[in-house]
């Protein structure tokens, strides 16, 4: 067994947390099409697709803003299975609706429990990791959703098939089940070292960590190492830090909130959930034809997710945050930018007697939008899809990453609760101007991460105090950055000569 195989089973477990997020968001895109599921909820329009969609969302605004209390007074542990139980509920309701109402209620409380479990995994994965995986950890989350929307699209493809309503409650019962495998599975997981010693209790702290540093040995050196260094932390961290939410709004922290807030917010804005909920519509709307052509092209766009977040993970600590975020923005800004044109210059707008547009763009070009949105999913997934959940998880001090690691994944869910409600209405309303308002977005966040976002790859904690208090503009901090390497390189080189005298 190698030596870090414990952290990646822990890491594992609570990334089933993330497959929960992701299902729940894949899943309501196909099911929008089926028409036992229209004609159950009476034809719901783009108003009342807009609310069905977004309440889940909501409710993850909600839970995400909860989590960050519930998960330092009840532990990293025991927030994710009490959002495990919160989920069954909510995924219940939803799969035995009797009205829209139920539907509503159902999708809201299912978003409570996503919305705890997207802010306390990757902090329970970061805790429990050692530096040197803890990004590639904190990766996996973002692994699992992609996972998660997959599964969902190709159960949604299966079970179109089925000629009942049974159609859409099988998806929609279905996502229990990895609800119960976490919550059973969280019974064997420990709690989180961290959060054992902050709360005073050292000798299950030091069982914790033999378990997943040393195979059990509670005296190896390294365990009692980390002990004492984590022991140390919070000890200085209960001298000098204030731990309220209004420490998130003063120097040194407020920066990295609002830097936090708007990488997060960002990543909503490049529009990948109006692909994730409704680019089965978008297929239809724009002419890919047949009955299950717009089903199978959202499978693919699932499967393509999946595949791409894949090089992020290994290689995202090779290419640096900022690198990666520009690159991806352009892609996804150059594909928008195409989608807009060909649209514009093919569609012949007509309305079916339900109401619903046909664009009825012609074979060739709405080929050519499938394969856009295919290499715009693909920018995403190397890119924003990891590394907003990556920056903010790396940039906060200990004592407060919690807090503000709620804060801007609320920020998160609330930018996704406004683009499921109003981009249904947007898609048919201004069709491809969507597309350009997304480009143009696109193109200001190159701009934006090149001026505001300083680089954090390979950077330790102590690092992050250093890069996140000098000047605002992290193109122009580079001479003080590369000043206080040479500094510590330099330092490094006396200790080294130091201790070889002594
Ligand atoms: C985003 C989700 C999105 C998913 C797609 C996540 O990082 O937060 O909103 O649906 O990526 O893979």
């Amino acid at each position: 067994m190698g030596r870090d195989t414990q952290t990646y089973l822990v890491g594992g477990v609570a990334a089933i947390g993330g497959f929960l997020f992701g299902f729940d968001t894949g899943l309501i895109s196909s099911i929008l099409e089926m028409d036992y599921w229209k004609s159950y909820f009476h034809n719901p329009g783009s108003v009342g697709v807009g609310v069905i969609v977004s309440l889940l969302t909501a409710g993850c605004f909600v839970g995400s803003l909860c989590a960050g209390w519930l998960a330092d007074r009840y532990s990293r542990k025991k927030s994710i299975m009490a959002a495990c139980v919160v989920f069954t509920l909510g995924a219940a309701i939803q799969c035995g609706s009797r009205n829209r109402a139920m539907l509503i209620i159902g999708r809201f409380i299912a978003g409570l429990g996503v919305g705890v479990l997207s802010m306390t995994v990757p902090v329970f994965q970061s805790e429990m990791s050692p530096s040197h995986i803890r990004g590639r950890l904190v990766s996996l989350q973002q692994w699992a959703i992609t996972w998660g929307i997959l599964v969902a699209f190709w159960i949604d493809y299966g079970c179109h098939f089925i000629k009942s309503d049974a159609a859409w409650r099988i998806p929609m019962g279905i996502q229990i089940v990895p609800a119960i495998i976490l919550f059973v599975s969280m019974f064997f997981m420990p709690y989180s070292p961290r959060w054992l010693i902050d709360n005073d209790r050292f000798d299950e702290a030091q069982q914790v960590l033999a378990r997943l540093r040393s195979g059990g040995d509670i005296y190896a050196p390294q365990v009692i190492e980390e002990l004492e260094d984590i022991k140390e932390a919070v000890r200085v961290e209960r001298e000098t830090a204030v731990r309220s939410y209004a420490e998130l709004l003063r120097f040194p922290i407020r920066r990295r909130i609002i830097l936090g807030v708007v990488i997060q917010a960002l990543q909503q804005l490049t529009g990948i959930n109006v692909s994730m909920y409704f680019a089965t519509s978008i297929f239809k709307q724009s002419g890919l034809s047949g009955d299950n052509a717009p089903l199978l092209a959202q499978g693919v766009n699932g499967v393509v997710n999946m595949l791409a977040t894949i090089p992020a993970i290994l290689w995202v600590d090779r290419w640096g945050r900022r690198k990666t975020l520009m690159l991806g923005s352009l892609g996804c800004g150059v594909t928008y930018f195409v989608q807009a044109v060909t649209t514009a210059a093919t569609q012949r707008k007509t309305y079916d007697a339900d109401g619903s547009l046909n664009l009825n763009i012609p074979h060739g070009p709405s080929y050519l939008i499938v394969v856009m949105m295919y290499l715009f999913v693909a920018s995403f997934a190397m890119s924003w899809g990891p590394v907003a959940w990556i920056y903010p998880s790396e940039m906060f001090p200990m004592h407060i990453r919690s807090k503000a690691n709620s804060i801007t994944t609320a920020a998160n869910w609330l930018l996704n609760f406004v683009i499921g409600l109003v981009s249904p209405i947007l898609i048919k309303k201004i069709t491809w101007g969507l597309d350009l308002i997304f480009a143009v977005i696109m193109f200001a966040s190159i701009v934006i991460i090149y001026l505001f976002y300083p680089e954090t790859k390979n950077r330790s904690l102590e690092d992050m105090e250093v890069i996140f208090t000098g000047s605002p503009w992290a193109h122009k901090d580079r001479k003080r950055i590369d000043e206080y390497d040479a500094a510590r390189a330099n330092q490094v080189d006396v200790d080294i000569k130091q201790s070889k005298v002594e």
